[in-house]
C-alpha cells in the first residue's frame, strides 16, 4: 500500500511517499524558519499560508522523484494535532481533497504518535515493548510502548518542554530560533565544571520532569554574568554547556528509572531534542551499564518530517482506520 504522508502541524511542510511492503520511497521537507526568523518564534497565519504555498508543489516534486504519479497513491496520512489549528487545517484540507478526489482512505494521525514511530524508519528498528521518551518542542514525556496505539503514560513535564527550554535558553544567550541545535554548538566550545545547574525533580520519585526552574536559573547567570561585565564568548559557551548538560542528565536520570521500574530493555528517544548528540551518547551510556539498548531516528526524522507522518498513518491505515467526512484539526490532543 503506498501512503501520502502530510506534515504541516507548525512551520515545517513535510511531505513523504511511504510503502508498506518497499519503505520509505521520497520525502521532502520545506523549513519557514527564515520566515518565522525576524519574529522570534513562529507566527500561525503566516505559517498557514505557506504551507498552502508550499504544500501541493512539494507533493508532485516527491511523486516525481520516486517516479510515481498521483494516481499510485493508496491512501493518505496528515497530522491531524496537536499544532497550530490554522496550519494543521492546511494539511487536512489537501489531504481530504485529493483522497476525496480519488476515492481513497484518508486519516488523522496524532503528531507525537509521528515522532514516536519515526525510529521505524531506520535500519535497526525497535521491537515491541519500549520505553519512549519524547522530546520535542511542545512536549517532554515517557511513554510505555506495547504496540502501535498501545500507549501508557509514565511521566511528563508538569510546566517547560525540554525544547522549550532549549529555545528559551537560545534567546537568553542571543542565539536565534530554533535554540536547540544553537546552543548545542555553542555548548561544544564550553569549558565543563565552571557552573553547575540544577537537575530538577531528580532528587524525589517519579518520573515527571520540570525545566521552568532551570531557565529562570539560566537566566539568572546570565544576569549576573553581564552585570559583571563578563558575559563575553567563553561565558556563553560555558553556560550553554552547563545548561544542556543539566537537561541531559535529567532526562537520563528519569529514562534510566522508567526503564528499571518498567523492566523494558529497549529506549527509544524522538522528537527534536532526540537530534542533540550530547543526549544520545549519555543516553548510550547510561543504557549500556543496564544491559539495555537506545533507539532513535536520523537527525532530519527527529524534528518534524513528513516521512513520519506517512510510517505511522501507515501502520493504521492497513489495519482499516480511515476519516470519514470531516477534516480533524485538533489544536490540543493528549497522546
Ligand atoms: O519535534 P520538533 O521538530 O517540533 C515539535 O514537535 O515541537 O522539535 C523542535 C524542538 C525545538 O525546541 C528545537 O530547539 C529542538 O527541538 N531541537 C534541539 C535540537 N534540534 C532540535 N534541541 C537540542 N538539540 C538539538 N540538536
Ligand atoms: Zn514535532
Amino acid at each position: 500500500m503506498l501512503i501520502l504522508g502530510i506534515e504541516t502541524s507548525c512551520d515545517e511542510t513535510g511531505v513523504a511517499l511511504y510503502h508498506t511492503e518497499r519503505g520509505l520511497l521520497a520525502h521532502a521537507l520545506f523549513s519557514q524558519v527564515a520566515i518565522h526568523a525576524d519574529y522570534g518564534g513562529v507566527v500561525p497565519e503566516l505559517a498557514s499560508r505557506d504551507h498552502v504555498r508550499k504544500l501541493l508543489p512539494l507533493i508532485e516534486q516527491i511523486l516525481a522523484e520516486a517516479g510515481l504519479a498521483r494516481a499510485d497513491i493508496e491512501g493518505i496520512a496528515y497530522t491531524a494535532g496537536p499544532g497550530l489549528v490554522g496550519a494543521l487545517m492546511v494539511g487536512g484540507a489537501v489531504a481530504h481533497a485529493l483522497g476525496f478526489s480519488m476515492s481513497i482512505p484518508v486519516l488523522g494521525v496524532h503528531h507525537m504518535e509521528g515522532h514516536l514511530l519515526a525510529p521505524m524508519l531506520e535500519q535497526n528498528p525497535p521491537a515491541f515493548p519500549f520505553v519512549a521518551l519524547l522530546v520535542s518542542g511542545g512536549h517532554t514525556q515517557l511513554v510505555q510502548v506495547s504496540g502501535i496505539g498501545e500507549y501508557i503514560l509514565l511521566g511528563e513535564s508538569v510546566d517547560d518542554a525540554a525544547g522549550e527550554a532549549f529555545d528559551k535558553t537560545a534567546k537568553m544567550l542571543g542565539l536565534d530560533y530554533p535554540g536547540g541545535p544553537r546552543v548545542a554548538a555553542l555548548a561544544e566550545k564550553g569549558q565543563a565544571g565552571r557552573y553547575r545547574f540544577p537537575r530538577p525533580m531528580t532528587d524525589r520519585p517519579g518520573l515527571d520532569f520540570s525545566f521552568s526552574g532551570l531557565k529562570t536559573f539560566t537566566l539568572n547567570t546570565v544576569n549576573a554574568a553581564r552585570a559583571a561585565g563578563d558575559l563575553g564568548d567563553q561565558t556563553r559557551a560555558d553556560i550553554a554547556l552547563a545548561f544542556e548538560s543539566a537537561v541531559v542528565d535529567t532526562l537520563a536520570i528519569k529514562c534510566k528509572r522508567a526503564l528499571q521500574l518498567t523492566g523494558c530493555k529497549r529506549l527509544v528517544i524522538a522528537g527534536g531534542v532526540s537530534a542533540n548528540t550530547r543526549l544520545r551518547a549519555g543516553l548510550e551510556t547510561m543504557t549500556a551499564k543496564l544491559g539495555a539498548s537506545v533507539f532513535y531516528a536520523r537527525p532530519e526524522f527527529c524534528t518534524d518530517n513528513g516521512a513520519m507522518i506517512a510510517y505511522a498513518g501507515a501502520q493504521r491505515l492497513r489495519a482499516g482506520q480511515q476519516d470519514g467526512d470531516r477534516i480533524a484539526a485538533v489544536p490540543r490532543w493528549p497522546l
